[in-house]
């Protein structure tokens, strides 16, 4: 979506990226231009996350995350762009160009309020003598009034058109409430409510719209949980039941757990960071969530073999995006909820903090594969165990490990020992010798942090990266012959010089809040960390003849590319050409 130049260009100047920046990271000013702190976008001690007043970027030398002011609030907000600038218009006090408001938002707009009338409706249920049967379920499952109305819990009364009729009342359509999952269809194209004689569960996002409904069964009817449809404002594999209360709290970690029943029961008990990822099993997206949040994980699963399994996935999903996992182990209790209510909010506690962390948690995944009993077993537990010692990167955590290894399989905890460093040094080695091999190679020095972006010609991709660079600081240089788009080795940079080109041959200003729309988070980041580097631009005519002679040397020495040259000029030529006239 386009909003008018003018708009952003007031929009950014309204909202200084520094004061953004601080309402969520503490920045600090080391001497030089830039400001420092904390990135909020990956877990570090020492701060690698840098502001330019001056340029109006934040950029960080760690995760490689960077861009402008709206960037920086779509990341750490998990919103679109659109979303953005609407929160940044709001916090300057700008009224929103009217062009903005398309039908989709407007439907979207009119489905969270549908949303948050239903919820209200169904929270109102609960005092009704009508609801009383509910209130007794409540009382059985230990959920106070409070907690009851910090979470939005209601009532489905058990009939046909209660909430049609509520909803239809306040002005809103069958249509409209059909849309939004809360109703269905019969075969005569009648429609009746959903969600009837259940306990129902709002599903909100981190912005506090309601985007959907959990609602549990009373009895042992089938299904125990009935979820709403994915509809245009609600996507289950992207939320997380109850990250809109988990995200306020301090305790520094996040814990997942399976049903929003373990939930509820675990804020009650004061746990406020737990949530629930809505009875799928984890996905990518909830994780990248969930690490925009935080640094830590607890894993407090079901304690059951299904249970056990997720676990073991959520482990490596959430490894991967470099958050710290522990898991957390109960036993005597089939899940959280029923942890607390038996042994209570301080033995819960108690679990908390001696959670075990994904080594032990491994070891004892590996142990539980093994009869240990059996000769045979025992030494292919020891080979898979020894294995996973050697992994680990500290010599005090092999040693520790290495012996709790033997302990398990009642060995001798030096031979263990000694195999772990023989097997630890192999890897050592043959790491070190495929870095050293990398390093060698020219192509591997300044790659951009996003793997698919890798430059083919190192040599080439500079001189291209330098052309970016030098239009974006002196947008004046766009009158100079230029190389065409299709001469770039590297498609994203090709990407962003035409996106930059565009923006000049229409006289507009080239901006990280003009780019934003165009490109991917990950094409800013680099073109981010392409501006921040040094530049000569003392003879900015000369510089850029140069790059261009570098590129077109480069490409007589390499002999062209066809394949590429073709695809990028048919695909971005158009636009090239448009903007060159
Ligand atoms: P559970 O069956 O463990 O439910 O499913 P629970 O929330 O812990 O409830 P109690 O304590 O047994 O009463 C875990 C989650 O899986 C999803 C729900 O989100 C539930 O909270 N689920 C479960 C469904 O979506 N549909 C179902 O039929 C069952
Ligand atoms: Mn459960």
């Amino acid at each position: 979506m386009a909003f008018p130049e003018n708009f952003m260009t007031e929009l950014t100047e309204r909202n200084d990226i520094v004061s953004v920046v601080s309402e969520y990271v503490q920045l600090n000013r080391r001497g030089g231009a830039n400001m420092f702190g904390l990135c909020p976008f990956h877990s570090e001690k020492t701060p690698s996350f840098s502001v330019s007043p001056d340029r109006q970027i934040y950029h960080c030398f760690g995760c490689g995350k960077g861009g402008g002011v709206v960037n920086f609030v779509m990341e750490i907000e998990n919103i679109s762009f659109p979303e953005a600038v609407e929160k940044l218009a709001k916090r300057a006090g700008m009224a929103m160009p009217e062009q903005s408001e398309d039908r989709e938002s407007k439907k979207r707009a009119r489905m969270y309020e549908i949303n948050k009338t239903a919820a209200r409706f169904f929270y109102e249920q609960l005092s009704t003598p009508a609801g009383a049967i509910a209130r007794d379920y409540m009382d059985r499952r230990q959920i106070g009034p409070v907690t009851a109305k910090n979470f939005g819990i209601g009532f489905a009364p058990n009939t046909w058109d209660a909430m049609i009729k509520a909803l239809k009342e306040k002005g809103y359509s069958d249509f409209e409430m059909y849309d939004a999952g809360l109703v269905k269809r019969g075969k005569n194209g009648g429609f009746y409510d959903a969600f009837r004689n259940r306990l129902m569960f709002p599903v909100i996002d981190v912005r506090g719209n309601v985007i959907g409904f959990s609602g549990r069964i009373l009895d042992d009817g089938e299904p125990k949980y009935l979820n709403s449809p994915e509809t245009l404002v609600f996507n289950k594999s992207r939320n997380l039941f109850a990250l809109n209360l988990a995200k306020k709290s301090k305790s520094g970690y996040i814990i997942l757990s399976e049903g929003n029943i373990d939930v509820v029961s675990l804020h009650q008990a004061g746990f406020d960071s737990a949530v629930a990822s809505l009875g799928t099993s984890l996905t990518q997206e909830q994780a990248r969530i969930i690490s925009r949040y935080t640094n830590q994980v607890i894993i407090a699963y079901d304690n059951d073999s299904a249970g056990i399994k997720a676990s073991q996935r959520a482990i490596g999903i959430l490894e991967k995006l470099d958050l710290k996992v522990k898991v957390l182990r109960m036993s005597g209790a089939k899940d959280p909820d029923e942890y607390i209510k038996t042994k209570g909010a301080d033995a819960f506690r108690n679990l908390l903090e001696g959670s075990e962390n994904q080594v032990d948690y491994r070891l004892r995944s590996i142990k539980d594969k093994y009869d240990l009993s059996v000769d045979e077993y025992r030494v292919a537990f020891l080979k898979e165990a020894t294995e996973l010692v050697a992994s680990l990167p500290g010599a005090p955590e092999r040693q520790v490990y290495a012996k709790r290894v033997a302990e398990l399989a009642s060995v001798n905890g030096d031979v263990i020992a000694e195999e772990a460093e023989r097997l630890h040094k192999r890897l050592v080695s043959k790491a070190y010798k495929g870095e050293i091999k990398k390093s060698a190679r020219p192509e591997n020095l300044n790659q951009p942090t996003e793997k698919s972006f890798r430059y083919e010609n190192p040599a080439s991709a500079v001189a291209e990266e330098g052309i970016i660079r030098l239009l974006y600081l002196e947008p004046e240089l766009f009158v100079q012959a230029l190389p065409e788009p299709s001469e770039f080795t590297s498609p994203v940079l090709a990407h962003i010089y035409t996106e930059v080109c565009a923006l000049l041959g229409e006289h507009r200003a080239v901006n990280t809040s003009a780019l934003a729309p165009v490109l991917s988070s990950q094409e800013m980041s680099l073109l981010v960390s392409i501006i921040q580097k040094p530049e000569i631009l003392s003879d900015s005519r000369r510089t850029l003849a140069d790059y261009i002679d570098r590129i077109r040397s480069e490409k007589e020495r390499t002999g062209t590319k066809p394949d590429f040259a073709a695809i990028m000029r048919s695909k971005q030529n158009t636009a090239y050409e448009k903007a060159r006239k």
